[in-house]
């Protein structure tokens, strides 16, 4: 089967990531597939048109024309309120949505009678979320980037060197969750030659990370009593712990920043799912910090924003081979087919069919087997 596939540019505010690279949409082409990309739309991730012309892709010059040609739709963010009327019946959308988080968004694509296939609930057998991970390597590398350069003094940070010198000890680097995030920051402070303690409640994954991290790499229990104590002693404390489905736990209460030594740097990574720390209050990268009892706070929600290139690029490596499903058998053979790809199927034809989504606005949930 063969179909027509759109790539808008994002419009969400300092969006600058767009849903396909050039070599995504080789592939798609080189499978038959028509795809046509808005002009400008890479311009953000250092992609030019001409780049998406040698990859056999068609520009348009506006996204009302991207909408109106297109059988299915890629993007990255969520449509906003501009885009709604834009959008088909019957019309694939292929993007993150995160409709939980919006009555409006979900209400306005039940409207529209599409199909939303959201990246963040394609699920693997193992619970793993395939379609987030680039998404927290990306802000778990980053959080000891940004970590490292708070540290200075020019920034207001205690004025250390994540790896010292010869003579000198190097920092002292806290990760609070070892997953995908807490491995990522742990893989660059220790590269960096800092002394990396990773913490989690996880006992297997520890002993997973305890084996293949090098010695300057240790792990400990996450427990209040541990995080009291290592605080007080740490330069950079990196927040990267998630129970799926649920807030983050504020594991380090406000009364803890006092015992915490004054330009002791803290990175939330887990700020969009509520914070690990009580003073968390999300940031941007406008003005991405705050100090609170002489400690700095990085709480930007969008991290990987500010490296547009490498999130567009992580991004498709992990969305093109269910987008070549889709496009090769059609969604709903697609979905038949993949039972990953199906549960992140969340709105079909005016339906709820993902349970989270109905129980969040209290809406009627229909089986996603019967849109199949
Ligand atoms: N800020 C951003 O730009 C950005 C980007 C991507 C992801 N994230 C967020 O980063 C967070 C981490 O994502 P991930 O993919 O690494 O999750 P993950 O599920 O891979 O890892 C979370 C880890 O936290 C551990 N954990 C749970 N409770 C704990 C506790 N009390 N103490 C210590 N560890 C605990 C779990 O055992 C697990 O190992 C999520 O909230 C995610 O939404 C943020």
């Amino acid at each position: 089967m063969k179909m027509i596939i759109g790539v808008p540019k994002e419009i969400k505010n300092n969006e600058n990531r767009i849903a396909l690279t050039p070599a995504g949409a080789a592939e798609l082409v080189k499978r038959g597939h028509e795809v046509y990309v808005q002009a400008g739309g890479g311009n953000g991730s250092g992609f030019t048109d001409e780049d998406y012309l040698h990859a056999g892709v068609k520009m348009l010059p506006t996204i009302e024309k991207v909408y109106e040609t297109a059988e299915m739709i890629m993007k990255v963010k969520e449509p906003i309120e501009p885009e709604y009327k834009l959008i088909k019946k019957g019309q694939i959308l292929y993007t993150y949505f995160h409709f939980a988080s919006s009555e409006r968004l979900t209400k306005a694509m039940i409207e529209n009678g599409s199909v939303c296939l959201a990246y963040e609930t394609v699920e693997l057998p193992d619970g793993s979320l395939p379609l987030l991970v680039p998404m927290s390597e990306v802000a778990g590398r980053m959080s000891v980037q940004e970590g490292a350069k708070y540290l200075e003094k020019t920034f207001g940070g205690y004025g250390v060197l994540l790896g010292g010198v010869p003579g000198v000890p190097p920092a002292k680097v806290l990760i609070l969750g070892g997953g995908i995030a807490g491995t990522e920051a742990a893989k660059m402070a220790a590269g960096l030659g800092a002394d990396v303690t990773i913490m989690d409640i996880n006992l297997r994954r520890m002993r997973y990370l305890d084996d293949i991290m090098p010695a300057n790499v240790k792990t400990m229990m996450s427990n209040e009593y541990n995080i009291r104590d290592m605080v007080q002693t740490h330069d950079l404390i990196i927040g990267a712990v998630l129970i799926p489905g649920a807030k983050a736990p504020h594991i380090v209460p406000r009364d803890m920043l006092k015992i915490m030594r004054p330009g002791t740097v803290l990175v939330d990574v887990s700020v969009d799912q509520g914070g690990c720390f009580e003073t968390t209050v999300a940031t941007t990268h406008a003005d991405p910090t705050f100090t609170i009892d002489d400690v700095i706070h990085y709480c930007v929600a969008n991290m990987p924003g500010a490296v547009p290139r490498t999130s567009t690029i992580a991004l498709t490596n992990a969305t093109l081979p269910y987008a070549l499903q889709i496009a090769d058998k059609g969604w709903k053979q697609a979905c038949s087919d993949n039972l990953s790809l199906r549960k992140g199927l969340n709105v079909v034809d005016g339906k709820v069919v993902y349970k989270g989504v109905a129980e969040a606005f209290n809406l009627s949930h229909e089986n996603v087997e019967s849109v199949l």
